[in-house]
């Protein structure tokens, strides 16, 4: 969700962001991380009030596209009387997901839950008089889905916040120190109220870019947070204090040289309720985008905006059921695998099995006749297509004797039983993966 006026601003903000994730040495997290490496699958959700008018979540007022007093007439239709968490969660279940984020507080400061720090909530302000998060999480946790808070550390709205709209600040932190201490003292206690009121699994931060690391103390930040839970998982818009990289919409065409990365998508073009915005991704585009992270060892978070009423649209419930229906049938090759061989070597996404003997090999849409591996030099014990019974056979091409070079295997691909979608190949291999690199033997 790119505003064109911010367009250029926001992207070098990002970028900015992305090359800032380098302050943690990941060795020292990894252990904690393996939770969010084996989940591959979030479910991301933006809550608020901006869904009674379907307009852009806090960026409209910002950019001017409403007045900040029409925006926030918004509170007085924000009444989820149709809220039914544990239908959300059957829901997040149901599309595969391990773990899901929600808003607790976007960008124009109006809290989801009840926050003991401001007047500005949708307890204290709008008919639905309620704590959104709370059941959200029991509904969660009692299915064994992990949770998620997103909560945006600028806060448009508050008085001691420099920034309100794009083209009127209230004042500049280095005229006003005192003033940006107190705007600073109120979101590290709001954070905190987060982490301590939902302990949550992953504090999943966003807005950091209007400061610097030093401006909203992000390394304390993190020392509180992982004092309040060690094992808190942070996401990396924490100006470099976060744990893992989250690149936004735009999917990686290289591999994210870090360990841990998340993109995070939405299903249509917006992040929240926008009844307008009729561009959905397709089932089959959002599995292949979905495969597209994990074979690069990332993971997913798929973003739903429910109306201000607490519903969700149709075309969102499709597509978070069709995944589901996919996952079913081919998670195998998914949740709890690595990133697969590097490109070059099959002509499509790959995943390995931790031990790295068992390759996944993904073939979109319909595949009939053959598909072929380059410079394997494992010996295939055994290939499946993940749910259906069939055993498929395979040849090695052009293995010359004396060469050290591996042939080259086609694998028959039957043309009945393939998935609707995406069909998974299971390759078992005698010992964990080992690949030919080079330039044809001359080399
Ligand atoms: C951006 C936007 C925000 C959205 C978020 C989701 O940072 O500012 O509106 O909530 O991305 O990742």
């Amino acid at each position: 969700m790119l505003k064109k006026p911010i367009t250029l601003l926001l992207c070098i903000f990002m970028a900015a962001t992305l090359a800032a994730q380098t302050q943690i040495d990941p060795k020292s997290i990894k252990d904690k991380m393996q939770w969010f490496a084996d989940a591959k699958l979030g479910i991301f959700i933006h809550c608020g009030i901006y869904s009674v008018n379907g307009i852009d979540e806090s960026w409209s007022f910002f950019s001017r596209k409403i007045s900040y007093t029409d925006y926030m007439k918004q509170l007085k239709g924000f009444t989820m009387k149709n809220y039914d968490p544990a239908a959300w969660a059957d829901l997040i279940q149901e599309s595969g997901a391990r773990y899901s984020v929600i808003t607790t507080k976007h960008h124009d400061g109006v809290a989801l839950y009840p926050t003991k720090l401001s007047t500005l909530s949708v307890v204290a302000q709008t008919p639905a008089k309620r704590d959104i998060i709370s059941p959200f999480f029991a509904e969660l946790r009692k299915r064994g889905i992990k949770t998620g808070t997103y909560f945006s550390l600028l806060d448009w709205s508050h008085p001691d916040y420099p920034a309100f709209i794009q083209d009127s600040a209230r004042y500049s932190v280095s005229n006003d120190y005192n003033r940006w201490n107190k705007f600073r003292a109120f979101a590290q206690g709001q954070l905190m109220e987060v982490a301590r009121t939902f302990n949550p699994d992953i504090m999943w931060f966003d807005g950091d870019w209007e400061h610097s690391a030093e401006e909203w103390e992000a390394q304390k930040i993190r020392t509180l947070l992982l004092a309040n839970n060690p094992t808190v998982v942070i996401n990396g818009r924490l100006r470099g204090y976060g744990d893992y990289v989250t690149p936004e919409q735009n999917v990686p065409v290289t591999t994210p040289a870090y360990p841990w990365w998340e993109l995070c998508m939405t299903i249509n073009n917006s992040w929240g309720y926008q009844g307008r915005d009729q561009q959905f991704k397709t089932p089959f585009e959002i599995i292949t985008i979905f495969i597209d992270a994990v074979s690069h060892g990332g993971n997913l978070l798929l973003d739903f905006g429910p109306k201000a009423d607490g519903t969700i649209q149709d075309e969102q419930v499709h597509v978070l059921k069709e995944l589901g229906a996919w996952n079913k049938r081919n998670g195998e090759g998914i949740f709890g695998t690595i990133a697969g061989i590097p490109p070059g070597h099959f002509a499509g996404p790959t995943t390995l099995s931790k031990d790295s003997t068992t390759l996944f090999l993904f073939l979109p849409g319909k595949t009939s006749g053959q598909v072929m591996i380059k410079g394997l030099m494992n010996e295939i014990k055994e290939i499946s297509m993940l749910g259906s019974n069939a055993k498929l056979n395979h040849k090695v091409v052009g293995k010359i004797q004396w060469s050290h070079v591996p042939g080259l295997v086609y694998i028959d691909v039957p043309a009945s039983g393939q998935d609707q979608y995406v069909t998974v190949l299971k390759l078992k291999l005698d010992k964990p993966v080992k690949l030919y690199r080079g330039m044809g033997g001359f080399e």
